[in-house]
């Protein structure tokens, strides 16, 4: 890791904004959007606090998300990330710069702020902070599943430093005038701001309500906590704080990850207890949903990672894929239709559902593959299934994005039976390169698939009807015409992030324009007064 000042090409990245569109670097290496670029005055400076990013460290989706966000948005704003200095980061290659350093709080330690930019132009601030970051395992706990005891100061410690850089506290020429603080492990980045006083807006995304980031009310002082935030309406739940809640209430506005969610959090059957708290915001206008996208490298013509690349209707290329799933995953020769899981192995995605299924799959031919990792009993469970029906289910238990491309680009149908799902990117991932989802109909999953034309959908968390989705899935298989009409409009549905980037910048802009309006206010006030 590099210690020295701002290397040239660094400095080069801190020019003004309208010398950065001009510079040796191209912006549309950044985003392969065709949105008109904005006037440059109005490009917003965003500071994006996340606790993973795609390519360096993932876990799931918000990696995904963490990493093709910014990059999308990249025409119109100047967003560059925050994140922890995690080893695998630290150590990817990437020229890292220490810039600044920070003070500690209350029990969170002094912190250095170093610089690293991407290849590409994605700028990326990180918390060296070697006592809180750098350990073997994943961004939340050691290789054995285990979360960190420390989890609240580690992650306390990225939403510090975020308030500190919109503060003014880093030592760069860059200064953001907006947050936008992600899942629970950002959640404090809004809180501190506004325990501050600060005036600069922020934003707090959920990407999954079911994880709180609890902590006991003991923690209070040393995470620097005021008293007065162990409230109903601030970050108390149930007795204890939740960072989690303390991004929804100290943001200025909150969205999540899809339109659907964003209605279902506001009912007891998905609010984890924060319903409640959700509705009062949503009725306030405080809450919105936007669907995430997916990047331009899911392209079954031109991803390099698959076996064999192929178009809508060159199902010998698809098969050439099936092929190589069906081996690597020891399966024996078959003809029938071949069932991918690419998942998180937890409670949430419904793996113990696929279990209740997998006779009836197989009994009419199916073979199924499972890609996964997570909590170790699920993993046991998908070990014994693919003991009960050897060369006929395969399972795999790690992480593996070789693979799961070639397994969404091989299987026939993507089973995603989801007991919630914010937005779900698998079965985007899936349906562009022609594997038909088989989920259910929640969250993202509902905005994303169209039942009978680009997957099925079903009610139920249930067995039963999970099974009669299938059904109707085996038959359009047997129906070669009507499955490769479904492959067709599966491939070509328009999953990129034009969608999602246009109510971004929308909410950037209205949140910035509303608070150089309530910043004139009170002297105005004053005056009057
Ligand atoms: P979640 O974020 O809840 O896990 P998403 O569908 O939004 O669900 O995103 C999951 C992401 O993680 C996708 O990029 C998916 O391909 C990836 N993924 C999940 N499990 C694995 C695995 N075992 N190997 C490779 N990628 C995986
Ligand atoms: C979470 C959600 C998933 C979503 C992802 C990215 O992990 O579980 O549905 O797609 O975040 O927003």
């Amino acid at each position: 890791m590099g210690t020295a000042a701002i290397s040239p090409q660094a400095e080069r990245f801190n020019l003004p904004v309208s010398e950065w569109v001009t510079s040796t670097v191209d912006p549309l290496a950044l985003a392969p959007v065709s949105l008109p670029i904005t006037s440059v005055a109005a490009r917003a400076k965003v500071l994006f606090v996340t606790s993973e990013l795609a390519g360096l460290v993932k876990t799931g989706g918000l990696g995904d998300v963490s990493a093709a966000l910014p990059r999308a948005l990249h025409p119109l704003h100047d967003v560059r990330v925050l994140m922890p200095g995690y080893p695998q980061v630290l150590n990817s290659g990437n020229p890292v710069h220490v810039i600044s350093e920070l003070e500690g709080h209350a029990a969170l330690p002094a912190c250095k702020i170093g610089r690293m930019d991407m290849t590409d132009g994605l700028v990326i601030y990180l918390v060296i902070c070697p006592e809180l970051y750098e350990r073997e395992g994943t961004p939340y706990g050691d290789n054995n599943g285990r979360d960190w005891p420390d989890n609240h100061i580690r992650f306390a410690r990225l939403g510090l430093a975020a308030a500190d850089f919109a503060a003014g506290a880093v030592k760069c020429q860059w200064r953001p005038e907006l947050v936008h603080a992600h899942d629970w492990p950002a959640g404090l980045a809004p809180a501190y701001m506004r325990w501050r006083g600060q005036a600069t807006p922020s934003i707090f995304t959920i990407h999954n309500l079911a994880y709180q980031g609890m902590v006991s009310s003991g923690s209070r002082r040393e995470l620097g906590i005021p008293e007065h935030a162990l409230a109903s309406d601030g970050m108390e739940f149930y007795g204890k704080l939740s960072l989690l809640k303390a991004g929804m209430a100290y943001a200025n506005h909150i969205t999540t990850v899809s339109a659907t969610y964003a209605r279902e959090i506001t009912t007891p059957a998905f609010g984890c207890g924060l319903d409640g708290f959700l509705q009062s915001k949503a009725e306030q206008g405080l809450l919105s949903g936007i669907a995430n996208g997916i990047d331009a490298s899911w392209d079954a013509e031109t991803d390099e990672h698959l076996i064999c690349r192929f178009a809508a209707n060159d199902w010998l290329g698809k098969a050439v894929n099936a092929h190589y799933v069906r081996q690597l995953f020891n399966l024996k020769p078959s003809t029938g239709p071949l069932f991918a899981v690419v998942s998180r192995l937890v409670f949430q995605k419904g793996l113990d559902l696929t279990i209740g299924v997998a006779g009836h799959i197989v009994r009419q031919g199916g073979q199924i593959v499972i890609i996964g990792r997570g909590e170790p009993q699920e993993e046991e469970a998908a070990r014994e299934l693919a003991q009960r029906f050897p060369g006929q289910v395969g399972v795999l238990i790690g992480f593996n994005e070789t693979d799961a491309r070639r397994m969404f680009a091989g299987s026939d149908f993507l089973l995603m039976p989801s007991r919630y799902e914010p937005c779900g990117l698998s079965q985007m991932y899936a349906q562009r390169f022609g594997s038909l989802p088989v989920a259910r109909n929640t969250g993202g999953l509902a905005d994303t698939i169209e039942d009978g034309v680009s997957g099925f959908l079903f009610e139920e968390p249930t067995v039963e009807s999970y099974a009669a989705a299938l059904t109707r899935a085996i038959k359009v298989f047997a129906n070669p015409e009507l499955l490769n009409a479904m492959r067709c409009r599966a491939m070509r549905k328009p999953f990129d992030w034009h969608q999602a980037i246009k109510p971004y910048s929308a909410l950037y802009l209205r949140l910035l324009k509303a608070n150089r309006v309530s910043l004139a206010a009170p002297s105005l006030n004053g005056e009057i007064s």
